[in-house]
């Protein structure tokens, strides 16, 4: 009873502040994004769920390919073929928003 109080006092609080710097961020296009694959510049880019993640530090993500994935594009409707949940972003710098 107590816990759930405080998960939703957590949410409360989290998500103004989330949504604030949701906000703010920069925007980019698919085109701009398509352009960081790791093939055209050096920076490795990938959009999930609106948000666009650097992925260049990753090995798992050398020269913008991860098994049958490719960085450059809006992946959110492939991490459902992953063996992995949403929680690998967590590390990863947000470059921006994508553009809808
Ligand atoms: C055949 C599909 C896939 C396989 C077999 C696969 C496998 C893996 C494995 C084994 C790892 C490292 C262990 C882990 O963190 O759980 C990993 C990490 C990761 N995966 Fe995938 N994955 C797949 C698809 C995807 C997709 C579609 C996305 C994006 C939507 C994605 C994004 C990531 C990210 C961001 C990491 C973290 C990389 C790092 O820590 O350096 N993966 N994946």
């Amino acid at each position: 009873m107590f816990s759930s109080i405080g998960v939703v006092f957590d949410i409360v609080n989290f998500l103004p502040n989330f949504v604030e710097e949701f906000n703010c961020m920069k925007e980019y296009t698919r085109a701009q994004l398509a352009l960081r694959n790791g093939q055209d510049k050096e920076e490795i880019w990938c959009g999930f769920k609106g948000v666009i993640y650097d992925l260049s530090s990753s090995r798992l993500w050398h020269d913008g390919r991860h098994y049958e994935h490719w960085a450059g594009l809006d992946l959110t409707s492939e991490l459902e073929e992953a063996p992995h949940n949403e929680r690998v972003f967590e590390k990863f710098r947000i470059v921006g928003k994508l553009k809808s």
